[in-house]
């Protein structure tokens, strides 16, 4: 078993260093933030993650893992230390290496026995050559370190059965030294590991989550078209995943993709060829199409109701995803603050966002609309005019069509996750919209109720 650091407690960094805990490795996380640190000790997670926390005291009582800010102890004699901070997207769309540069030095300045330092933060292809050039240049003792490439690839909500279960490990090495120091690190995981050399590593997260960003904005894009046609999308997406070619999974079409890596590594992606002449043209449409898919429903809804001005307005979902507390890129931090200018009341639902969201959102009066948060799906869907769903918690797949009709003042419902069948919103009565499907208008609202009656009369 070997002596591990991590650097950084976020996703990544703490999962990680949770998960080397878990197979037995000897693991000190790092964080500059005392408060933080001190509530990893007590057994609290700081993020909102399904598992993480059990693990995280079931380890911290065996005593395999511990958490600090005192880096010179945890990185001085480890074996290899994990860097796992943030890169965020800078306006211009690169990546903010600065925490990275900031770890780099203080390894340098601390390690005191061989080491190897493993870059699992998304960097550009290229970072890690620089990174163990810069530990060099500034290494204090006479010992040999290196770098290598070891991107994540958990998704948020499922971080700890992506990480224990992953599909692939990728590592990225320039010396046998390295890669077989990091085969054996993994090799209590027992999952498939692919070795290759540091550039590719770096290349292969990349050219996966664009893939999938790509993916999921095609399907966005032929729904749309769908749309226009009178085809489904859903059944479109149904008949496409029979082909192994082509596959069953992230063919949802919806309002888009957000959290904290499709929209940051796209551009980065984008960002990383331009700087090399050369213009990735599928990225770009990816980007292009996801951008105007967040508004899709607020853009529909507008051509129907004219004016949002004191409506209730009822937000069902504000996170990016389910099984998660994260805004990051969420399609409700770009519609709420559009329905809140145009003076709606919104009511807003979600099991564990809500938190965040009061920060860019307090309760309360904003310009001419309002923003009340609830508890209770039903509480705010009581009276309102209209209902957008953002997120498809299973609290909210759980309201049924007849809900709709019953607490809603009008039941007109714009669903962004394709929630709901076409057929049981227009027998229960409801207007409603989603994205790629035929829409049940007002008309065939009114026209269904009129057949009920009928049904009834004879
Ligand atoms: C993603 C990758 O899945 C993960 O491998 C990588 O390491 C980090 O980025 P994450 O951002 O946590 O993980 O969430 P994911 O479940 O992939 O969803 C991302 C976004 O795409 C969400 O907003 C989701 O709603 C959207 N999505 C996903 C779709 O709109 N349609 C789909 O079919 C799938």
């Amino acid at each position: 078993m070997y002596k591990i650091a991590v650097a950084g407690t976020g996703y990544v960094g703490l999962v990680a260093g949770v998960c080397f805990a878990e197979v037995g490795h000897q693991v000190t996380c790092v964080d500059i933030d005392e408060s933080k640190v001190n509530v990893m000790k007590s057994g609290v997670s700081p993020i909102y993650e399904t598992g993480l926390e059990e693990l995280m005291q079931k380890n911290y009582a065996a005593g395999r893992i511990d958490y600090t800010t005192d880096y010179k102890s945890a990185y001085r004699d480890a074996d290899a230390i994990f860097i796992g901070v943030g890169t965020p997207e800078q306006p211009d769309g690169s990546a903010n290496l600065s925490y990275i540069a900031t770890v780099a030095r203080q390894i340098a300045e601390s390690v005191e026995n061989d080491c190897l330092v493993v870059v699992k933060s998304t960097v550009p292809v290229g970072t890690n050559d620089k990174v163990e050039q810069f530990i060099q240049d500034f290494l204090v003792n006479d010992v040999k370190v290196e770098v290598a490439s070891n991107p994540e690839f958990l998704a948020q909500g499922s971080a700890v059965h992506d990480t224990l279960h992953a599909e692939r490990i990728i590592i990225g090495t320039e010396s046998k030294w390295a890669e077989e120091l990091l085969m054996k690190l993994y090799e209590p995981f027992n999952l498939p590991i692919v070795s290759v050399n540091r550039r590719s590593a770096e290349m292969i997260k990349y050219a996966s989550n664009d893939f999938l960003a790509l993916k999921i904005s095609y399907m966005n894009d032929i729904a749309n078209l769908c749309e226009l046609v009178g085809a489904d999308v859903q059944d479109v997406a149904k008949g496409m995943s029979y082909d192994a070619r082509i596959g069953n999974k992230f063919l949802n079409a919806g309002i888009g993709y957000g959290g904290s890596c499709f929209p940051k590594d796209t551009k980065a992606l984008e960002y990383i060829a331009k700087q090399h002449g050369y213009e990735l043209r599928t990225v770009k449409a990816a980007i292009d199409v996801n951008t105007d898919q967040k508004t899709m429903l607020y853009k529909k809804a507008s051509k129907r109701l004219i004016t949002f001005n004191g409506l209730k307005v009822a937000v069902l979902g504000l996170t990016f995803k389910p099984g998660t507390d994260d805004l990051r890129e969420a399609a409700s931090l770009e519609n709420v603050p559009l329905l809140l200018e145009q003076g709606a009341d919104i009511y807003a639902y979600d099991p564990v966002g809500a938190d965040n969201f009061t920060k860019v959102h307090p309760e309360g009066q904003h310009g001419k609309g309002s923003m009340t948060y609830v508890s209770d799906v039903e509480e705010a869907l009581k009276d309102a005019n209209v209902c957008f769903i953002f997120t498809e918690w299973g609290e909210v797949k759980a309201v049924t069509p007849g809900k709709y009709k019953e607490l809603m003042r009008t039941p007109l419902v714009y669903d962004g996750r394709n929630i709901y069948r076409i057929e049981e919103m227009q027998e229960a009565g409801v207007e409603y919209r989603s994205i790629g499907r035929k829409a049940v208008e007002r008309e065939v609202v009114k026209e269904s109720r009129n057949l009920e009656l009928q049904a009834v009369r004879f």
